[in-house]
């Protein structure tokens, strides 16, 4: 019986490792893989640059103007990146009454060129647009965002980009209430098929450094406040991401967002267990850049790193990835 027993161990011996033998069998004993159609692809179009210009950290990622923005989009159109994500930098920066117009320009002439081959979803902040860099309406002391003056703006400029033509817009500012306030409005001009992507779990953090000088939005002193902590979440705090992301649910808000991602994956797990909405995931520039780096140095190979953070972020619950590598991603998905 003992030697039964013994025989029956034999056999039955646990291996893991006979799911990894080839690439075949890894294959079909993969639990989670990412596709190219799960990407978006953010663009930066500024207002009144001569030509384009290259973004440190950012490979292939421009700042661009109007006519390169098009030209660019529609290369990446005949490589099947279909949805963006547009930031747009006007080149008066105010402390109020702050204009749409050039952004909704972009959007227009987006949609006028590619309809509805393209989706395009628009970043709503005020932080390219302030004198000070900070993502609001200042108080006069200089000291503190002001929550309702800053929603009104941004509800103002979510309803334009989306009369433009914008399929989604994303608020990325970290007011109270502005979900609620934008859905409104776009409810009141009766935009009611205009996506919600809410920046819902938006940490304050130090991996944003190449975006602040792509949309030229990074805090510029003059006030009295030096950086986002104020609006954005505390990296130790998983809590405030989870109420503030049912908030935006409640609001009207149909896809959340964890971001940046790595460093969150675990609230990105999370969350997405918790709250049952399409969930998106940001790979912030600081870690594209960061991979960009290694890879240049000869410290990793780049793309297969990619390919495993994206992989990662779809495994801990995303349906949608935002990175400056989705044009890439045909060819870095097919060599892993
Ligand atoms: C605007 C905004 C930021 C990002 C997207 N929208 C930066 C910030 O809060 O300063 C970051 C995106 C990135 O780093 O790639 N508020």
């Amino acid at each position: 019986m003992a030697g039964g027993q013994m025989s029956f161990k034999r056999n039955h011996r646990m291996s893991l490792r006979r799911l990894r033998q080839s690439p075949l069998v890894r294959d079909l004993a993969r639990q989670h893989r990412v596709s190219a159609e799960q990407l978006i692809q953010p663009h930066f179009v500024v207002e009144g640059l001569r030509g384009r210009e290259t973004i440190p950290g950012l490979t292939g990622v421009h700042r661009e103007t109007g006519d390169t923005l098009v030209r660019q989009v529609e290369k990446d159109l005949e490589g099947g990146v279909r949805k963006i994500l547009l930031f747009g930098v006007p080149a008066a920066k105010r402390e109020r009454d702050f204009s749409a117009g050039f952004t909704s320009a972009q959007i227009a002439s987006l949609k006028k060129n590619f309809g509805k081959d393209l989706f395009v979803a628009v970043d709503v902040c005020l932080c390219s647009s302030t004198t000070h860099g900070h993502c609001g309406v200042m108080n006069p002391e200089g000291d503190h965002v002001e929550n309702s003056a800053t929603v009104a703006e941004l509800a103002k400029a979510a309803t334009l980009f989306a009369q433009a033509g914008a399929d989604c817009v994303a608020p990325s500012d970290m007011m109270d209430g502005r979900v609620g306030a934008i859905r409104e409005g776009l409810d009141a001009a009766g935009l009611e098929r205009t996506l919600i992507m809410s920046y819902s779990a938006k940490f304050h953090s130090k991996f944003y450094g190449p975006f602040r000088v792509a949309a030229d939005s990074a805090p510029k002193g003059g006030t009295r406040l030096k950086d986002r902590a104020t609006y954005q979440i505390d990296p130790g705090n998983a809590r405030d991401a989870l109420a503030s992301s049912l908030r935006d649910a409640e609001e009207g808000a149909d896809i959340l967002m964890v971001k940046p991602g790595l460093p969150y994956l675990d609230v990105l797990a999370r969350l997405s267990s918790e709250i049952a909405k399409p969930w998106a995931v940001y790979e912030v520039s600081g870690e594209f850049a960061a991979v960009e780096l290694m890879a240049r140095e000869g410290l990793m190979d780049g793309p297969a790193a990619h390919v495993e953070a994206w992989t990662a972020f779809a495994r801990a619950g995303a349906s949608m990835i935002i990175t400056y590598g989705a044009r890439y991603a045909r060819e870095w998905l097919s060599n892993v």
